[in-house]
């Protein structure tokens, strides 16, 4: 009986949780991992009325933040000043944060966070800061080389599907549905890296760097 009760009442308060988290707003990206000439889409989508501003910060790999504004722009986040929202009490329905597409040479891994605050303040002050930090959302995306840019000799995405089929689809699956994940592998160095460090990875060292640069021309090509 007591032990009914106490069930329900964990139960309770996991789900009240859960409806709580589901309630804010959600960060999509429609891919990960890039290479140049692609698009990164990011968008904002809550199923009510946001009652705060939403902001989204840019983080790069040697920890520079910009906030984007309702513009577009992005200026560096400065401590004391209002920190620039990017949407303005959006109404509920999917909104376009950021629409990139990658130049030639641009690689380097970025976070994007968002995440609903007050309006006029800086979001990031004091201890407690000025967002809510149950809306907080983030992705990471890595702009990648071509395998074609690392090795320009013959590259050939069907020896790399035939490759990826025996050596990494146990794992990975198909690389369409894996955008996130798998993806990373459209640079070689991260699969050599990750074949290098990574235990149940470790016995594909065997594979050479023209076979790894074979499957990246693959999973370029799958997508
Ligand atoms: C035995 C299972 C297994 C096989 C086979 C395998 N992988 Fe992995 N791979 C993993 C796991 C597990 C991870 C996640 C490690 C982690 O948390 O970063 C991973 C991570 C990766 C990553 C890094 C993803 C990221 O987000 O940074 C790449 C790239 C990758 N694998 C490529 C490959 C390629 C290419 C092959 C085939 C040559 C392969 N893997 C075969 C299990 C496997």
């Amino acid at each position: 009986m007591i032990r009914t009760t106490l069930f329900t009442t964990l139960l309770a308060a996991v789900l009240g949780l859960a409806a709580s988290v589901a309630g804010a707003g959600e960060l999509k990206a429609n891919r990960t991992a890039l290479i140049s000439g692609e698009t990164l889409e990011l968008t904002y989508t809550s199923d009510k009325a946001v009652t705060q501003d939403v902001y989204l910060a840019i983080v790069l790999a040697d920890g520079a933040t910009f906030f984007m504004d309702t513009t577009g722009n992005f200026p560096a986040y400065k401590a004391g000043a209002a920190t620039p929202a990017r949407l303005s009490k959006p109404a509920a329905g999917s909104h376009k944060l950021l629409s990139f597409t990658v130049p030639e040479g641009f690689t380097q891994e970025i976070s994007f966070y968002v995440a609903e605050g007050r309006a006029g303040s800086d979001i990031l002050a004091g201890d407690t800061w000025n967002y809510d930090v149950d809306t907080r959302r983030s992705k990471t995306v890595s702009f990648q080389k071509r395998a074609t840019e690392l090795d320009g000799g013959s590259v050939s995405a069907s020896t790399g599907k035939t490759l990826y089929d025996q050596h990494c689809a146990v794992c990975h699956s198909d690389p369409k549905l894996n955008l996130g994940f798998i993806q990373r592998g459209i640079d070689p160095k991260k699969t050599m890296a990750k074949n290098a460090s990574l235990v149940p990875m470790k016995y594909l060292s065997k594979l050479s760097r023209d076979e790894i640069i074979n499957i990246a021309a693959y999973i370029a090509s799958a997508r």
